[in-house]
């Protein structure tokens, strides 16, 4: 169980990111946002298409909002920042593109990612790098950055681009090389690991796997017999007859706990299995991460506004509007974190706690 000092701190680190995000980028090199920029981790999904990246995610929310189904489904990446809540508040939902609407209804929620998708892609086959920003506020939820993205593919339909697939990849790569990012490498258990898509790439980016989680779908569709075996997290999620029938996750996930606990080759595994277990695992490692990057979160507190401002200017001025008031935010919640880290967790010294 994350202690609740952990959890505020990663909330800090959450909305942290999200001033950055909305400073915007300024690119690599070595200055004092890069180094927040590293301090904040995210979570990306890699895998072929339709083995079952956007429902794995769903299910690490606990909410229904994700298009999914057969075919090219996901088209842009969608960068989803969960929040939490106090109790009894309503979840809701907001998107980066209209940033004053309030989505309550989570139907809604996925009937504009799909909208927003066409956007710019039309309603086609094809892809766009261009991300869609939605953060969704739960008392139910972790505060982690999930990564939805297109699936790897290995030709070109009609209607694609000859280009697609090595377009993907680099789009894929692009997420998930960076050192930050915590990369759920997705398979489904009816396919053949060996030549998993997924774990290809994942291994490329992450030679030590010390940043990959491979995560094992489809088990309910998997040959008797063939177990799925450590380090996998193996997952039932909803099947397309499910979805057809609109089974929501409440049932989806009761159905998924019975299915380990009463399955003669996972039984003994049923506490290391499922979505729930993936969810409490990934915050227990995201919380290592954040752990061993309070120095560098630390590091920027002691910088003054000014010093950020030359920065800046030096860095040259982003698009932002308003970016005193931003970088005024964002040094506010670094003194937060710093505030809230000292009182709670051994004076200051990093890795401290217990
Ligand atoms: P993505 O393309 O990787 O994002 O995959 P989706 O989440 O959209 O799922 C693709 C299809 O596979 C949908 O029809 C899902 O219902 C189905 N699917 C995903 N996971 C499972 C699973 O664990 N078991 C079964 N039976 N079907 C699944
Ligand atoms: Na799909
Ligand atoms: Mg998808």
């Amino acid at each position: 169980r994350m202690t609740a000092t952990m959890e505020s701190l990663i909330g800090l680190v959450n909305r942290i990111q999200r001033a950055c995000t909305s400073l915007g980028d300024y690119g690599g090199g070595d200055n004092a946002f890069s180094s927040l920029w590293d301090a904040l981790p995210s979570v990306a999904v890699v895998g072929g298409q339709s083995s079952g990246k956007s429902s794995v995610l769903e299910s690490i929310v606990g909410r229904d909002f994700l298009p999914r189904g057969s075919g090219i489904v996901t088209r842009r990446p969608l960068v989803l920042q969960l929040q939490k809540i106090d109790d009894g508040q309503q979840d809701y939902a907001e998107f980066g593109h209209m940033p004053r609407r309030r989505f309550t209804d989570f139907g809604l929620v996925r009937k504009e990612i799909q909208d927003e998708t066409d956007r710019i892609t039309g309603k086609t086959k094809q892809i766009s790098p261009v991300p869609i920003h939605l953060s969704i506020y739960s008392a139910n939820v972790v505060n982690l950055t999930l990564i939805d993205l297109p699936g790897l593919t290995k030709v070109a339909v009609e209607g694609q681009a000859e280009t697609i697939v090595e377009d993907i990849e680099n789009m894929v790569r692009g997420y998930v090389e960076k050192p930050n990012c915590i990369i759920l490498a997705i398979s489904p258990a009816n396919q053949d690991i060996a030549t998993s898509d997924a774990i290809k790439l994942a291994r490329d980016v992450d030679p030590s796997g010390e940043r990959t989680f491979g995560v094992l779908t489809k088990l309910d569709l998997m040959d008797k017999g063939t177990n799925a075996l450590d380090p996998w997290v193996g997952i039932v999620n909803r099947s397309q007859a499910d979805i057809n029938r609109n089974i929501d996750m409440i049932i989806a996930r009761r159905k998924e706990r019975e299915y380990f606990a009463t399955s003669p080759d996972y039984g003994h595994l049923s506490s290391k299995m499922g979505s729930e277990y993936l969810a409490k695992l990934l915050s227990k490692h995201l919380e290592s991460v954040i752990r061993a990057k309070i120095p560098s979160i630390t590091s920027l507190i002691n910088k003054s506004i000014d010093e950020l401002e030359a920065e800046m200017d030096h860095l040259g001025r982003p698009i932002a509007v308003d970016a005193g008031a931003q970088l005024y935010t964002i040094l506010e919640l670094c003194r937060a974190f710093d505030r809230i880290f000292k009182e709670h967790l051994d004076g200051g010294r990093p890795g401290g706690d217990r």
